[in-house]
């Protein structure tokens, strides 16, 4: 249905949280949903395991997490769920298994923060992704400061370009993150309707590109 990978070749950024609450917001739609972890840090699968085992998933708001080890493995698991959303937590750095997971991707989402080491590690991945054959990237920038109104700065470092949307979404810099993540929830699962604001308006956002 919509393969949604978000990608950073630098670690931090925030890709496993954006995928994790992403995923549960779209289920939460009533939409088939899966997570593909291809992190060797294996931090979905982890956190499925936790969500599992407070007691949290039933068969209704389960998102399986799948962890294929091949490029193979990957297609497979890509072909078979091709009537689901797939959201693909690729790790961060760059090898042929997240490149396939970028090349089959309907939406790339790189959440940025608005430091100077996230900007110029994204210059290195924008000429990753040039290599792959599937230039449309959607920025979001993500664990930003509350107060933090302008981003001149950043918007001039990523420079104009077609292949490039920012996103009006931000998402801010929330300890629910952190928290909820901890106990194996999304931001779905409590009464935070501003943090659940942001997920929603990164899924229509990059739905609607
Ligand atoms: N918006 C946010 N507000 C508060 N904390 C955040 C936010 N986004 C991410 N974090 C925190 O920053 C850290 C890194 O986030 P996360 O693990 O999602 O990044 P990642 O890109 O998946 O990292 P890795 O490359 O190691 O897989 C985590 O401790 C997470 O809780
Ligand atoms: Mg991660």
């Amino acid at each position: 249905m919509e393969v949604i990978v978000v990608a950073h070749s630098k670690g931090g950024t925030g890709k496993s949280t954006i995928i994790w609450n992403l995923a549960h917001f779209i289920r939460s739609l009533d939409k088939p949903t899966i997570i593909i972890d291809l992190d060797f840090q294996q931090t979905q699968h982890y956190l499925h395991r936790i969500r599992t085992l407070e007691g949290l998933t039933n068969p209704q708001n389960d998102i399986p997490v799948f962890r294929p080890q091949t490029a193979d493995a990957l297609i497979n698991t890509l072909e078979n769920f091709s009537d689901h959303y797939i959201l693909i937590d690729v790790g961060g750095y760059d090898n042929d298994i997240n490149r396939i997971a970028i090349s089959w991707a309907d939406k790339i989402v790189v959440p940025l923060s608005d430091s100077i080491t996230d900007v110029l590690g994204f210059k290195t991945f924008e000429n990753i992704l040039k290599e792959i054959d599937n230039p449309f990237i959607n920025i979001v920038l993500n664990n930003i400061h509350p107060l933090t109104k302008n981003f001149n700065t950043i918007k001039e470092a990523i420079g104009s370009n077609e292949d490039i949307k920012l996103l009006d979404t931000v998402i801010r810099t929330r300890k629910i993150y952190k928290t909820t993540m901890g106990e194996g929830k999304s931001v779905f699962d409590i009464n935070h309707t501003v943090a659940q604001d942001e997920i929603k308006g990164l899924y229509y956002e990059i739905i609607s590109n």
